[in-house]
């Protein structure tokens, strides 16, 4: 595996990765999902119900979904509107961390199918890897304390199976884990092995070890926050790392003139060309239809590099999974909306502070 990594280009075939997702009709899931958490768990139910349509419309087919988004009604109602038949659909939701235990689990995922109008979920996800206790969500999330439960990781996967055999769920993956996360499933001889691992991934954040170590267990990387260095070098946030985010920036929208295509594409398709998977969103529609023009174009070898050099010069990281094999009272939660001050240098890079952001 460390061969592997050692000789890893940036951009890899996407046919030479792990098998890609399909819908029940057979079809290959575009490489680019649409998610309703972040940002539509602040907008409107309508705002949130237009950026679903648009995304349906421009061909977005895997539609990222979460009990914790709360989003989950509203994409049901425009999934009902029948837009695109449901074979042709890829739908992940996760687990929140509240409902790890057997009866959790079932629970969650009968209460994600009942909103979205389905009878199957096509892939379902451990949002992260940490069980708390039931009613620990969200009083406790203030105070900063959260109490654990003692639900060990392979029991949480046992009880998810079971929804794979009994036809409710198609596919099951995880989400915030490392290597030693799903090791330990792996180890376990599941019957259902993970297919993905949606974690935090941006050129100042790239992975590519965790990359490499999930595509020699047959784990494609899903990656949320894609766009974060445009957002970081647009709100100046992050300190040291803003000015970093800029470099990003620059190297993606030099790339992207000389495509005549815009940053946000080609931040997505940096992601697209390193075999992994972006998640983004919008709540513009406009926006949305943009984000999917990452798909049919191609960045040039020296193009990815330079991307790969400017993020490297400055490591930003947004959710910090250090924390979570650190006692409960030392995780730190930050208020639910994103904001200009809460982009800071990698919490990971910070000694001594095991502090993680899980407002996902
Ligand atoms: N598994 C996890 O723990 C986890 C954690 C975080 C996120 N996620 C998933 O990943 C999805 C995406 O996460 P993310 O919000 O971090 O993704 P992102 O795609 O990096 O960022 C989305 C943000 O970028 C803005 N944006 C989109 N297109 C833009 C453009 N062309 N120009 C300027 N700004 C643009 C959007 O604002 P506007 O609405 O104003 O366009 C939105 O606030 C979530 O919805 C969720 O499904 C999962």
């Amino acid at each position: 595996m460390s061969e592997m990594a050692e000789r890893a280009p940036s951009s890899v075939a996407l046919e030479s990765w792990p098998s890609p997702l399909r819908t029940v009709s057979g079809a290959p899931v575009p490489a680019l999902a649409f998610g309703l958490g972040t940002r539509h768990r602040h907008v409107s139910d309508d705002v949130t119900a237009n950026a679903l349509r648009a995304a349906l419309h421009a061909g977005f087919r895997h539609i990222d979904c979460a009990r914790f988004y709360g989003t989950e009604a509203i994409a049901g109602r425009v999934l009902a509107e029948g837009l695109v038949p449901r074979r042709e659909l890829f739908l992940t939701s996760k687990l929140w961390m509240t409902h790890h235990d057997d009866a959790g689990v079932a629970e969650s995922v009968n209460a994600s199918l009942a909103a979205l109008g389905l009878e199957y979920l096509d892939m379902l996800l451990i949002h992260w890897p940490v069980a708390w206790t039931r009613d620990s969500d969200p009083a406790d999330k203030a105070r900063g304390v959260t109490p654990r439960a003692d639900v060990p990781l392979v029991a949480t996967w046992r009880a998810m199976e079971r929804l794979v055999a009994a036809g409710r769920v198609r596919a099951l993956g995880v989400s915030n884990c490392g290597v030693a996360e799903l090791d330990e499933i792996l180890g376990s001889d599941p019957a259902v092995r993970p297919t993905i691992n949606q974690v935090e991934c941006h050129p100042q954040c790239a992975q590519t070890a965790l990359r490499d170590a999930c595509a020699a267990r047959g784990v494609r990387l899903a990656c949320f926050g894609p766009l974060w260095p445009q957002r970081a070098a647009a709100e100046g946030g992050g300190g040291g790392a803003a000015a970093g985010s800029a470099r990003v920036v620059a190297a993606c929208a030099a790339a992207a003139a000389a495509h005549g295509r815009s940053t946000t594409q080609v931040l997505l398709r940096w992601l697209i060309q390193r075999a992994c998977m972006p998640v983004t969103t919008s709540s513009n529609p406009e926006r949305v239809r943009q984000s999917f023009g990452a798909l049919d174009f191609t960045l040039t070898d020296a193009e990815m590099a330079a991307i790969d050099d400017a993020g490297a010069r400055a490591p930003f990281r947004r959710y910090n999974p250090l924390g979570w094999r650190e006692p409960p009272d030392a995780l730190w939660f930050a208020p639910d909306d994103i904001d200009a001050s809460e982009s800071r240098p990698s919490q990971a890079q910070s000694a001594g502070s095991p502090r993680v952001v899980l407002n996902s």
